[in-house]
């Protein structure tokens, strides 16, 4: 199917989105197999938005593809580009899972949920097959964890436990400091994420070892889920604003 061109279409008015944009396209082009891909994770934040545009344009009377989403921006995404709607429930093996970042670092280990996502991106992202990030260059750690990305580690926690993680964190983990993420759709109070439950963002400093912080942060209860995503991605791809790409694997 004819799919358009990159560099025929008029570059993006702002530059970050151009790198956002390219970045996607080409992890849709390079990895998306449309005769065996069936089932397609569609992440949440900025970037995904141009995959959802990619995706789209893959869609015709010949391909029969659906997509998960991990949220509800993600679900909109899905349905505006006229993608097949479908739920991790009914598709619980994906095939293609792509999603953006906070940070990647040069192990391809991960910080998400600044879009306080991070459970069902998770969820679905661990299902799948094949995991893609994609994400400008301003995303790409060249060292640890925590090296660019200062807002901390995003932990979904059960709201009546928010007392309890915000001391654990600091007491058992030494962590810097820690608060509930606020903001909501009032704009006041805590956000809510799509599962009811608070966002703490955790600021560890730079993270030398993920694996150990997330396994630890994980024993404490109240703890849904971390958004320390741990060998679990295949490649990322990172769009520059001069048109270059750069992919990790
Ligand atoms: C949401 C996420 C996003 O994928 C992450 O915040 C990156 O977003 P963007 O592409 O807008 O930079 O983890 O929970």
């Amino acid at each position: 199917m004819p799919l358009t061109d990159l560099s025929k279409l008029p570059p993006l008015p702002i530059p970050l989105e151009q790198a956002k944009r390219i970045a996607a396209y080409r992890a849709v082009d390079e990895n998306f197999d449309v005769k065996t891909h069936k089932v397609v994770g569609v992440g949440s934040g900025t970037t995904v938005v141009y995959v959802a545009e990619r995706l789209g344009e893959y869609v015709d009377k010949n391909t029969n593809f659906v997509c998960i989403p991990t949220g509800f921006q993600s679900k909109q995404l899905i349905v505006s580009n006229k993608l097949q709607l479908g739920s991790i429930e009914q598709y619980p093996e994906v095939d293609i899972a792509f999603d953006g970042a906070d940070e990647v670092d040069e192990s391809l280990q991960l910080i998400k949920g600044g879009g306080a996502c991070l459970f069902q991106e998770k969820l679905v992202s661990s299902s799948a097959k094949k995991f893609i990030i994609v994400a400008d260059s301003r995303k790409k750690s060249p060292k640890y964890l925590g090296y660019n990305w200062k807002k901390g580690v995003p932990i979904e926690v059960v709201p009546s436990s928010y007392v309890r993680v915000l001391a654990d964190l600091q007491n058992k983990l030494q962590c810097k400091s820690a608060s509930v993420r606020e903001g909501g759709s009032a704009k006041a109070g805590p956000v809510v994420t799509d599962n009811s439950n608070f966002i703490i963002d955790a600021d560890f400093g730079e993270i030398a070892d993920p694996r150990k912080l997330h396994q630890d942060i994980k024993l404490l209860v109240g703890v849904v889920e971390t958004g320390l995503f741990i060998d679990n991605a295949e490649k990322a791809y990172f769009g520059n604003s001069d048109g270059t790409v750069q992919i990790q694997q």
